[in-house]
């Protein structure tokens, strides 16, 4: 805003597919769009990890994958019936997963299988958007100083402020970077953690206490 630019602020729930197809049809040009919406809760982990309700399971499925498909796929054919700009690229599109896509841990069953189902379709989908003038940007981030980050009751290693975040993530994007994973040794770690044999892995990560669940998100 300080900068001129139009704001038009607008209160959807992304897990509306048809207000948020309408609304993206009506935004006009469109340079850059950001699937940023998610929600997260987990199971305790660690000693206390306890089985994930089915409401708190739909719904993480509900804002995480099909949320963010409703904000991509509309916001996609609307790009690529835009004119291209002088690089031949006609919008920009990044989506919001997260390191916890690479490695699926039992204090986040949903939340992991989530992002790592919505970060496979982004970087799979990103070559067909890429011949339509699209460039698809998965985004992968370690853990950020945000709300959801604040209920967390346990250590976060390469905690990270929101701008910076920020910057990595348009500088990746800029660039037309199919995935932008960081803090890089968080990410590295999380991609060796997800590659072991699952028994190891639950057994190493089962000793790793995680995000409590959420209540308003449970069993009614
Ligand atoms: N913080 C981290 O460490 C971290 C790490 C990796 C990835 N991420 C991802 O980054 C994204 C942003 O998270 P954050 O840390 O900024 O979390 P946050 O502070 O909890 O913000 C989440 C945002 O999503 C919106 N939202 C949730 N459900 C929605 C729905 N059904 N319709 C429309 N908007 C909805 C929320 O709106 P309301 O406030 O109106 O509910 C809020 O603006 C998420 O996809 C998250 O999974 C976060």
């Amino acid at each position: 805003m300080a900068r001129g630019a139009e704001v038009r602020p607008a209160v959807l729930d992304v897990r509306d597919a048809a207000a948020m197809a309408n609304w993206i049809a009506a935004a006009g040009p469109l340079g850059l769009v950001v699937a940023n919406a998610g929600i997260s809760a987990g199971t305790g982990g660690g000693k206390d990890v306890r089985s994930e309700p089915a409401a708190q399971v739909r719904a993480i499925f509900a804002v995480n994958l099909d949320g963010a498909l409703n904000t991509v796929l509309p916001a996609l054919e609307t790009m690529a019936a835009q004119p291209a700009g002088p690089s031949g690229v006609r919008g920009r599109i990044a989506v919001v997963a997260s390191i916890a896509a690479f490695v699926a841990a039992p204090g986040a069953p949903s939340y992991c299988a989530s992002k790592a189902a919505i970060d496979a379709w982004t970087v799979a989908a990103a070559p067909a958007a890429r011949r339509r003038g699209v460039l698809l940007t998965s985004v992968c981030p370690g853990y950020v100083r945000t709300p959801m980050t604040a209920r967390n009751r346990f250590a976060m290693p390469g905690l990270m402020d929101a701008e910076r975040a920020a910057e990595i993530t348009l500088r990746g994007v800029a660039a037309g970077r199919v995935r932008v994973a960081f803090p890089r040794r968080m990410a590295l770690a999380a991609q060796v953690a997800g590659a072991l044999p699952p028994a190891l892995r639950n057994w190493a990560m089962g000793r790793i206490a995680g995000k409590a669940g959420d209540p308003d998100l449970a069993d009614r």
